[in-house]
């Protein structure tokens, strides 16, 4: 009798337990769905602009206090096997030369001695045996073989078209967050994923409650690599953009980095020139490329004598060069343009660039120890930056790297410039300025880019926050907000004059000051909850936010 109605209430329970589980389903589902109310597309920041997306998600943000609640399922676990089986085998096969590949030394730096980049003078700062430069060369021609056929097989992994990835984690979280809480406020649509890249930086605030109210979501690394390739590879990955981007559900992205924040919707770069035709778009560095030659002959490249351009710029008529201590290697037929690249954004669509990511992964793999020191020689910024251009370069994948310039951003102190951030250029403006330089005088010898270019015309498109970065806890416990005489001071006055076209309404586009106020909204009247955050009383942080806002409604942009 008992056990009838035991069952009875089981069923009961289970019929009701399906229908409470179906519809959290729908609502979960129903989240990607969330439409931006029309006209928000033309407002870059208004009052409400605090609101949008979060508290008007119709979601519940309110601090859980749950954040030792560990991961529990892999949301997209087809993907996360497609995945493994697809990439196991180079992962592990990369993983297996650890102990074959050396450690180079620089017997100079580059950014000590910059000068005329002759093959010459680039063979001058790291020293290598033949028979390294012959092992490598063995182990590297292995990669790329074993790269080719994935070209195909992986070119259907990703079925999520559009999106945008951020790299999250530790502090990187809140960059990240304050960066997609800008991307939401001026309306684009574009889903967005925040790579995460350990188990131990998932927080259940952050990924089950804020990024879905601002229809965005984590992604676990470890999940994604699945507990095989993450017991057995001895490279974690987290600090490897390549690995995020394959790990990202989305074929055609924008990697942004978590301190970079974007001043337009990049909707329109995934549907024009020049991703359109090439699928990937890189931003320059402010240096020219110093790469070794010894890379090119690992990489089994020859250059020859023809010089094709002159620096950044192509040449209409080639020149043959006899004497190459003449010529920046750089400039010759075979070598990759200037300048360097600075990976603060890129641009790539992964079905037809599966050979770069993989390359890049296996250069930044061996990145510290080898490939950056032979990449990049000492150069400022040695890193990750341009081993994605030389995965692409050597696997024939195209890529166009905008011309228009880096723009630096800073405050004077003292009568020295402190640069803050870098501002990027908008690669449609860029690449329909290239085409019209390009085309202007059919009848000349020569093109007239150096005349005609005007490398700042295009608009900037991101601020790259890096220096110091927008992390309230860090400005104020190290005091970056303070001059060497101890005044405050605005970091970032001087973008204004860059960002004129962004004025609102003739209300001036104020970057801080509304960086400012999405910090004051989500830290101090959301209330947030982020582990990064723990260790600063909430009420002290605030007081600090709140502090420089007065300061800056004090000394407003226009009148700087
Ligand atoms: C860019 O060039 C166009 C055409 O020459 C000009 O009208 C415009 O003012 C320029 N913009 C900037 C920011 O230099
Ligand atoms: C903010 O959230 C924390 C929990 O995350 C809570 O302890 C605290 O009381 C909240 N503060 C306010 C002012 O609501
Ligand atoms: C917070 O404090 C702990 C213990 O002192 C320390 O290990 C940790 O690095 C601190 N976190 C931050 C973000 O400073």
């Amino acid at each position: 009798m008992v056990s009838v109605r035991l069952k009875k209430l089981l069923i009961l329970v289970g019929v009701i337990l399906t229908f409470l589980f179906g519809s959290l389903y729908h609502f979960s589902n129903s989240r990607s769905d969330y439409t931006i109310p029309e006209g928000l597309k033309s407002y870059f920041y208004t009052s409400d602009d605090r609101l949008r997306l979060l508290t008007n998600s119709g979601l519940d943000i309110s601090g859980s206090g749950k954040n030792d609640i560990k991961f529990k399922k892999p949301q997209n676990a087809q993907f996360n096997k497609d995945f493994q089986k697809t990439f196991s085998g180079i992962f592990k096969l990369m993983d297996s030369f650890k102990d074959q590949i050396p450690t180079l030394t620089h017997e100079m730096e580059a950014n000590q001695n910059r000068g005329f980049w002759s093959e010459t003078e680039l063979r001058k700062f790291v020293k290598v045996d033949e028979e390294t430069i012959a092992k490598v060369t063995k182990i590297h021609e292995e990669i790329v073989h074993n790269i080719q056929p994935l070209r195909k097989t992986a070119r259907d992994l990703y079925t999520n078209k559009d999106g945008i990835v951020l790299i999250g984690g530790d502090k990187f979280s809140w960059l990240s967050l304050l960066s997609i809480k800008s991307i939401r406020s001026f309306g684009t649509r574009l889903p967005i994923e925040m790579i995460i890249p350990t188990e131990e930086e998932y927080e259940y605030d952050l990924c089950e409650k804020l990024l879905p109210s601002l229809n965005a979501k984590c992604i676990l690394l470890p999940e994604v690599l699945g507990e095989d390739l993450m017991n057995t590879m001895s490279f974690s990955g987290y600090q490897y953009k390549s690995l995020a981007i394959l790990a990202s559900s989305f074929n055609n992205l924008l990697l942004l980095d978590s301190d970079n924040v974007l001043l337009t919707d990049p909707e329109r770069y995934f549907k024009n020139e020049p991703f359109k035709s090439t699928g990937m778009v890189t931003w320059p560095d402010y240096w020219e490329r110093t790469t070794s030659p010894h890379f090119y002959d690992i990489l089994g490249v020859s250059i020859s004598n023809l010089q094709i351009r002159d620096g950044k710029w192509p040449l209409k008529t080639p020149i043959l060069q006899t004497n190459k201590d003449k010529v920046k290697l750089h400039n010759l037929k075979g070598a990759i343009p200037d300048l360097s690249s600075e990976s603060g954004q890129l641009l790539i669509r992964k079905s037809d660039h599966i050979g770069t990511l993989l390359l890049s992964l296996f250069y930044n793999v061996y990145g510290p120890n080898f490939f950056y020191k032979l990449i990049s020689q000492g150069e400022s910024g040695e890193g990750d930056k341009d081993t994605f251009v030389a995965g692409a370069f050597k696997m024939d994948e195209k890529y166009y790297q905008v011309s228009s310039e880096i723009q630096s951003f800073g405050y004077f102190d003292d009568g020295n410039f402190q640069g803050v951030s870098m501002g990027q250029r908008d690669p449609i403006e860029d690449y329909n300025l290239f085409q019209k330089v390009k085309n202007a005088h059919p009848h000349l010898k020569e093109y007239k880019f150096a005349d005609e270019f005007d490398t700042r015309n295009a608009s900037i498109f991101t601020i790259h926050a890096n220096f110091p970065k927008l992390n309230p806890y860090q400005q104020f416990t190290e005091k970056k907000l303070l001059n060497s005489k101890g005044e405050e001071v605005r970091l970032y006055g001087d973008v204004y004059n860059f960002i004129r076209h962004l004025e609102t309404d003739g209300e001036p586009y104020d970057f801080e000051m509304i960086q400012f106020k999405r910090m004051k909204f989500l830290l101090c009247e959301l209330n947030i909850s982020l582990k990064y955050f723990n260790n600063i009383s909430r009420k002290e942080l605030c007081t600090f936010i709140d502090s420089h806002i007065d300061f800056m409604v004090k000394h407003p942009v226009s009148e700087l």
